[in-house]
């Protein structure tokens, strides 16, 4: 058995797209466990850019099984015209299938709008959501009001559980937020003809995921977002709303505990951030716009540009520890190239103490933390041509080895520049 869960360290936007992209060759099943199409996976074959939201990016591959989770949100129209625009540029192998999971819950049309008017009305603090109503259909999935995709699919379920949340949902938009309320008997009409196009995928995916397990199958499970924005684990309450460590794979797919042999967790040469909440590594500086520029750091689902700053290894040790990391992949290295002087954040001092190996947790105490920097030399030669870690310029193999030291983790991947090629493999999770 060597199934892989793959998951960001950070605060998402790390490059997974691209490592699961490269496993997925390896691998039978592709399966997505939490977040919606608030994520962005931008893939880029051949030159040629895809961004995925929803569905999981082995799709490109053929003769895979593609999976959505029971923990993922679904956005109908979302998903259907990501499949239909695959299909249209000839991406969609005949060979591979999409299922998901029967379990996992809708987004409907108030979900967004009431995700969108909270940020914009100020009901608490504005956290800078992607606005697709991510929040909202989580909450009522755990409010157990939430319609499932097996509900959708079921026209006397889904009218009653419709009627009952529009009325509900009315009440906030037009009593809380002054906004127009919605039309049930639409929202009704459009997604009926939703439900048509779903049906073919809708599936109990923990039963075939676990079938294709028992025949020796191997199984990639792909995180979104990143540690840090986990409703847990995260900068609550700036963090995405839901489990995003490794643990839920298991839960978001419907597997056991024991399912997968090995945690990559994907790393980014340097630090991003999209949206509000404390970074504190953050460079408001010169070095930060370059990286904002040189590696291209717009959110792939808002367009937003996200925020910039040094490597924070406490965020990393601090993910290494709650997925049970067992390989970093280290991506966007080559973005680094041309800076003369380097810096990676080993702890966050207070006046009181030091943090190394995890964030704390209240916001307050966050925001004394300053951070500790050890500085190393940058490189200037070109490395997006290396294929083996001798490739790399002695400075290079330094700034690698520290960072493999401090996370406790052995690297298994480094990421040189955005093609598939581009790539240096030290350990394939799927060969062990
Ligand atoms: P939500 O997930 O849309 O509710 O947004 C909550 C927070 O998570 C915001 O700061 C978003 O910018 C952030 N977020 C959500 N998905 C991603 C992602 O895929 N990459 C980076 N940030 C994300």
């Amino acid at each position: 058995m060597a199934n892989v869960i793959v998951v960001g360290t950070q605060w998402g936007d790390e490059g997974k797209g691209k490592v699961v992209d490269i496993y997925a060759k390896n691998a039978d099943v592709i399966a997505r466990f939490q977040g919606g199409n608030n994520a962005g996976h931008t893939l880029v074959v051949k030159g040629e850019q895809t961004i995925l939201h929803l569905i999981p990016s082995g799709i490109l591959h053929a003769g895979k099984i593609c999976v959505i989770g029971n923990g993922v949100v679904v956005d109908p129209p979302v998903l259907i015209g990501e499949l239909n625009r695959l299909r249209d540029r000839g991406l969609l192998p005949a060979s591979t299938r999409l299922y998901v999971s029967e379990k996992a819950h809708i987004i409907m049309p108030y979900h967004r709008r009431l995700d969108i008017a909270r940020e914009l009305h100020g009901v608490g603090k504005k956290i800078g959501t992607t606005g697709r109503g991510i929040g909202p259909a989580y909450e009522d999935k755990i409010a157990r009001v939430g319609i499932r995709l097996c509900d959708l699919l079921d026209e006397e379920i889904f009218q009653e559980k419709l009627n009952r949340n529009v009325e509900e949902k009315n009440f906030y938009l037009t009593k809380l937020f002054g906004e127009e309320p919605l039309d049930g008997r639409a929202i009704f009409e459009e997604y009926r003809a939703y439900a048509d196009e779903l049906r073919p995928y809708a599936a109990d995916v923990s039963l075939i995921i676990q079938r294709e397990i028992d025949r020796g199958r191997k199984v990639l499970f792909e995180g979104a977002q990143g540690t840090h924005l986990d409703v847990d684990h995260g900068t609550f309450p700036y963090v995405t709303s839901s489990n995003t460590v490794a643990g839920n794979a298991c839960c978001g797919a419907g597997v056991g505990p024991l399912a997968a042999r090995s945690v990559i967790g994907i790393c980014k040469a340097y630090t991003t951030r999209v949206g509000e909440g404390p970074f504190p590594t953050e460079l408001q500086d010169e070095t930060g716009a370059r990286l904002q520029q040189v590696g291209q750091e717009f959110g792939a689902t808002t367009g937003r540009k996200r925020r910039c700053g040094w490597l924070d290894m406490v965020l990393i040790r601090h993910a290494v520890r709650v997925s049970g990391i067992t390989g970093i992949a280290l991506t966007k290295l080559d973005v680094l190239t041309g800076i003369e002087k380097l810096r990676i954040c080993t702890g966050y001092q207070t006046e009181r103490e030091e943090f190394t190996e995890s964030v704390p947790a209240n916001l307050r105490l966050l925001a004394q933390c300053r951070p500790v920097y050890e500085e190393l030399d940058g490189w200037t030669e070109d490395i997006r041509g290396a294929r083996r870690i001798e490739d790399l310029p002695r400075n290079t193999r330094r700034y690698v080895e520290r960072i493999e030291e401090m996370a406790s983790a052995r690297l298994v991947l480094i990421s040189v520049g955005p093609d598939r090629e581009e790539t240096i493999t030290l350990n394939n999770p799927f060969a062990d």
